[in-house]
C-alpha cells in the first residue's frame, strides 16, 4: 500500500498506535512497529533521561520507525524534545496546545511532527504552523477528548488542510478503517484494540474489561473540568460523576475532590487492574474488540479486514 504520509514515515501499513499513557512502552510500540505499524513511545511527564533510555529500549527491539508522543505541558519538556533529537526518532506526536515553538528544531532534524486536534481551527492552524500531517480523534476515542465525533472531524479537517489526515476514535477493525479512509483519512490510529494486544503490559483485568464491554459501556467524566475523559464505566466513575453533579449545583465548587479521584487512577487501572479505583480509559470501540490477540494479528486483521470491504463496494458499484 502505497501514499505519501506512509511512504515519509517509512512504514508498510498505515496504521499507528495510539500514544497511551503507562501503555505505550517499548515492548508494545515495537511490537507494532515490527508488524508495519507505527509504534509510538509515551513520554508523558517523565524526565529526559528516562525517555532516552525507553527510545533506546525500543531500538533494542526493532529497527523499524517508531515515534514519541510529547506532552508538552510537562515540566521536562524541553530536555524531551532535544532527547527526541539527539536520539534520531523519526516521528512526534503531540497533544494538549502547539508543538509551534519546538518546530523549526524538529524540522532540521527531519523529524515528522504530527499533532493531535479534536477541531477544524486547530488543524488549520498547525498546517500554518509547519505540522507534517493531523490525527483528527474524534470524542468516541479512549482516553482525553474533544467534542466532535470521528464522522464529522474527519471530513471537515480533510477539506480545510491539504496536509494527510489520520483518524483515530472509533476505529477497531477493517470497516472502520476503510470508513475512515473514504472520509479523506490518510491512515488510521487506533488506542483501544492495542490496549489488549498480548504485548501491552495492561493488567489482565484492564484487557478482560475491554472485552467484556459493550457498545453502551464508556461514560466521560471530567466534563465540568473542562477535560473529559472517556472511561468504562465502574465503582470510580459513578462516585466521580456523583461529585461533579453535587458541585454542578454548589455556589463554591471544590474541584479538589474530583483532582483527589483521579490521581494515580489510570496507573490504578493500567498496572495494579484495580477495578474499583483504576480509570479504564477506553473508547467506545471497547463493544468490537473480542479477543487478546498480538500486534501483528492486530495489523494483519485490519488490513484484511479493510481490504475486503473496499473489495465489496468495488463490487456493488460493479467497478473493476
Ligand atoms: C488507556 C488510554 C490512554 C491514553 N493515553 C493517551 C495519552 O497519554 N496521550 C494521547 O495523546 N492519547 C492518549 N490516548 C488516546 C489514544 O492515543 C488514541 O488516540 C485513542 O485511543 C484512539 O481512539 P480509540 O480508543 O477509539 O481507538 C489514550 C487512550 C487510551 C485508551
Amino acid at each position: 500500500m502505497q501514499n505519501s504520509l506512509i511512504e515519509k514515515i517509512g512504514i508498510k501499513y498505515p496504521i499507528i498506535q495510539g500514544a497511551m499513557s503507562w501503555v505505550a512502552t517499548p515492548s508494545l510500540a515495537s511490537a507494532v512497529s515490527n508488524a508495519g505499524g507505527l509504534g509510538m513511545i509515551g513520554s508523558g511527564h517523565e524526565p529526559g533521561e528516562v525517555v532516552r533510555n525507553l527510545i533506546r529500549e525500543t531500538k533494542k527491539h526493532t529497527d523499524k520507525p517508531f515515534g514519541v508522543n510529547v506532552l508538552l505541558l510537562s515540566d521536562y519538556v524541553d530536555e524531551v524534545v532535544d532527547v527526541i533529537i539527539e536520539e534520531n526518532v523519526k516521528v512526534v506526536t503531540t497533544g494538549a496546545g502547539s508543538p509551534g515553538r519546538y518546530m523549526s528544531r524538529f524540522k532540521e532534524a527531519g523529524i515528522v511532527v504530527i499533532p493531535v486536534v479534536a477541531s477544524v481551527a486547530l488543524a488549520r492552524r498547525m498546517e500554518k504552523e509547519g505540522a507534517d500531517a493531523v490525527i483528527c480523534e474524534g470524542m468516541e476515542a479512549g482516553g482525553h477528548i474533544g467534542k466532535t465525533t470521528t464522522l464529522n472531524l474527519v471530513p471537515q479537517v480533510a477539506d480545510a488542510v491539504s496536509i494527510p489526515v489520520i483518524a483515530a476514535g472509533g476505529i477497531a477493525d477493517g470497516r472502520g478503517m476503510a470508513a475512515v479512509m473514504m472520509l479523506g483519512a490518510s491512515a488510521v490510529q487506533l488506542g483501544t484494540r492495542f490496549v489488549v494486544a498480548t504485548e501491552s503490559i495492561a493488567h489482565p483485568n484492564f484487557k478482560k474489561a475491554i472485552i467484556k464491554a459493550s457498545d453502551i459501556d464508556t461514560v466521560v467524566t471530567g466534563q465540568i473540568t473542562g477535560h473529559p475523559v472517556r472511561v468504562l464505566r465502574n465503582k470510580l466513575t459513578r462516585e466521580y460523576l456523583k461529585v461533579e453533579k453535587q458541585i454542578t449545583s454548589d455556589p463554591k465548587p471544590d474541584f479538589g475532590r474530583l483532582e483527589e479521584l483521579g490521581k494515580g487512577a489510570l496507573r490504578r487501572a493500567v498496572i495494579e487492574g484495580d477495578k474499583d479505583r483504576g480509570s479504564f480509559m477506553s473508547g467506545q470501540c471497547a463493544g468490537l474488540v473480542k479477543e487478546e490477540q498480538s500486534a501483528e494479528e492486530i495489523i494483519q486483521d485490519l488490513m484484511t479486514g479493510y481490504k475486503a470491504v473496499i473489495l465489496k463496494q468495488r463490487e456493488l458499484l460493479a467497478l473493476n
